[in-house]
């Protein structure tokens, strides 16, 4: 198709309606599959009687979803609000080390006010469990997307996803905004590490098995509503920038951002959550803007075509991104198809505004009672009191995350015989991250962006230092955090790590005027690895990142090179496969991680489908090789810039 020019784009936009304009809806819509709609008779018999009895401003109150820090019980119950969150690093009280119990006393409360402004229709608690229920003290911290996608295995997504559901429910709240469903293009983007990766099968596949999990046993008090997000396409944006512009043409859409989608569908998923990114049809290079006002995605290929009959939510105050409004006012993408606002602190006037809306209507009630309808269905598809203690045991599953953490790893060097090291080996372990569960664990992890915490933050947790302490016992496990204070000659082995520090969102994009180079960005990793590489002792590096790096110089001074991506609390996964077992523990089958997304081979390799990478997808050693790989990686100089 040719590439129509914007001034064509813009003429077919301002004729909205025109001939033009509805052949590229249809082109868009009929892009995807047909699903047919599924609904249960004596559900929607119960969710049309209780929406004749609400009244419209109850109805202004089941669409807004205020944050806890912004609202109260009592104001839960004077507004008749049908929904709240907490953000990253939004605990009870303001308290980070609050307890599952204080967690669900409080949701208790809100929950009682919503009761008695609406009897009979519950109030659900939304929060980001997207590696374990990750805001709560004490609860376990699985390895974050990336590396689940490295693992391949949907079995032990299911049960991940099962394992985080039991601790948002022990805590009283019902909805985990999780998965990510984002298929990478681009690994610039500070959100890469959210994504299983960038093969829209595995995504698909793993995808549909995290949503299995999370909403399994949802109508015992088990489950939780589990949320794909961010619809559509936010990990395709022009540059990996966050919240950006993807360009792609329709096919792709489906074909590529839609995979994780229809997988999650056929799981079953009652939630979807709208991206904060814009989309322009590269094919015929119309833009279609921003999704939260996008009815033709939102309601003509979810709700429609894909016959999605759950809710859709807004992402934090994003409707204030829709031209022509603001965060607290916004028919546009209410009329578009956003059922539920996610409006954490301008709520009192959003509620005001669209009640104002509706009474002149701006939004017509029919779309208002659709929404209604849509959050009532939800909300009577599970059952809302927990069937979980609230008890620290509840949210966590240590052996669980210390299986995922060692499936996770990926070899992509290695000296034949170096691992694992015998349980004999007098170890020299260098690097800050070897002692910090904030850098194991990355954004997401009590706060928001994984930052300001001590390893106290995380009691439940064992850095790689600690698991290397526990196997080899502490006498043979030294550590010397820059690695100057000991001679590398007098040990059988180093361990360095080194990595990103913790981030997330736009805070972790690669900026365009950066690139991949990981020493360029942590230079004091490459001057560790200098410090201790060529020194008497083999070094294992194992790299804490979000995303593939740029590592031919870090790799050409270690002995062995492992992609660990951000494993969360259990160091113990870590060091199962650096060191032997103990006559009588299992013997686990070595490295079998694999790669999901390309491992760079140069510091401007931005693209995930990079003809020439380091490793491909998939790509990875098992550590039983006979032979190493002949010579080291090139090390040219970096571009200036890397072409835009
Ligand atoms: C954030 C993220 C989204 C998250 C939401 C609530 O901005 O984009 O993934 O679920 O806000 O914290």
């Amino acid at each position: 198709m040719t590439r129509s020019t914007p001034l064509l784009a813009a003429t077919l936009l301002l004729c909205a309606g025109t001939p033009a304009a509805l052949a590229d809806t249809d082109a868009v819509v009929h892009a995807w599959p047909v699903r047919q709609p599924q609904r249960d008779a004596a559900l929607e018999a119960r969710v049309e009687a209780a929406l004749k009895t609400l009244t419209t401003r109850q109805k202004v109150g089941q669409i807004t979803q205020p944050e806890i820090r912004a609202i109260t019980p009592d104001e839960v119950r004077e507004y008749a609000i049908g929904t709240i969150l907490n953000g990253g690093g939004a605990w009870p009280n303001l308290d980070k080390a609050a307890t599952p119990a204080q967690w669900r006393a409080l949701s208790e409360k809100y929950q009682a006010a919503a009761q008695q402004a609406t009897p009979g229709i519950p109030l659900l608690w939304g929060t980001d469990a997207v590696h374990g229920h990750n805001n709560v003290r004490g609860a376990t911290l699985f390895p974050h997307n990336i590396g689940l996608g490295a693992t391949r295995n949907a079995a032990l997504v299911r049960d991940i996803g099962r394992a985080t559901a039991r601790a948002v429910r022990a805590t009283g709240l019902h909805w985990a905004f999780a998965p990510t469903l984002a298929v990478v293009q681009d690994v610039r983007w500070g959100r890469t590490y959210e994504s299983f990766g960038a093969d829209p099968a595995l995504v698909r596949q793993l995808g549909q098995a995290a949503v299995e999990g999370l909403q399994d046993g949802l109508k015992d008090g088990r489950g939780v509503l589990a949320t794909a997000k961010h619809y559509i396409a936010d990990g395709g944006t022009r540059r990996g920038i966050d919240q950006g512009v993807a360009h792609a043409s329709a096919t792709d859409l489906a074909r590529v951002h839609g995979a994780g989608y229809l997988g999650a569908l056929d799981a079953g998923v009652l939630t979807v959550m709208a991206s904060f990114s814009s989309w322009t049809d590269s094919a015929g290079y119309v833009q279609h803007g921003k999704m939260h006002g996008n009815k033709t995605l939102l309601t003509g290929v979810l709700k429609e075509r894909l016959a999605f009959d759950g809710l859709i939510v807004s992402d934090w105050d994003g409707v204030g991104q829709v031209p022509g409004c603001t965060d607290e006012d916004c028919p546009a993408s209410i009329n578009a198809g956003m059922d539920i606002i996610m409006v954490p602190f301008k709520w009192k006037a959003f509620h005001a505004n669209t009640l104002r809306a509706v009474e002149q209507g701006r939004i017509p009630m029919a779309r208002l009672d659709d929404a209604v309808r849509r959050i009532l269905r939800v909300k009577f598809s599970m059952s809302v009191p927990a069937a979980v203690p609230a008890t620290l045991e509840a949210v966590q599953a240590p052996e669980l995350a210390r299986r995922a953490v060692r499936e996770s790893l990926v070899l992509l060097k290695h000296r034949p015989g170096l691992l694992p090291l015998p349980r004999t080996a007098r170890v020299l372990v260098v690097g800050a991250a070897a002692d910090s569960l904030a850098r194991q664990a990355g954004g997401w992890s009590v706060t928001w962006q994984g930052r300001d915490t001590t390893n106290a933050d995380f009691p439940q947790g064992t850095t790689l230092l600690a698991a290397l302490r526990q196997r080899l016992g502490a006498g043979q496990v030294t550590f010397d955090a820059d690695g100057t204070q000991h001679d590398p000659a007098r040990f059988d082995a180093v361990v360095a790590v080194i990595g990103e520090p913790p981030y997330a969102e736009g805070e972790g994009d690669v900026r365009v005027t950066e690139n991949l180079r990981h020493s360029r960005r942590q230079p004091a990793d490459l001057a560790l690895l200098q410090q201790v590489s060529g020194r008497g002792a083999p070094v294992v590096t194992l790299l804490f990142s979000g995303r593939p790096l740029y590592v031919n110089d870090l790799a050409n001074r270690s002995d062995a090179f492992i992609a660990a991506w951000l494993p969360g609390t259990e160091g113990t996964g870590l060091a199962d496969l650096l060191v032997a077992p103990a006559a009588g523990e299992p013997a686990w089958p070595g490295f079998t991680g694999r790669l999901s997304f390309p491992w760079p081979a140069g510091p401007c390799q931005f693209s995930t489908r990079e003809a020439r990478p380091w490793w491909p997808i998939g790509g990875g050693l098992s550590g039983k090789e006979a032979k190493a790989e002949g010579k080291p990686l090139p090390e040219p100089a970096d571009p200036p810039i890397c072409p835009l």
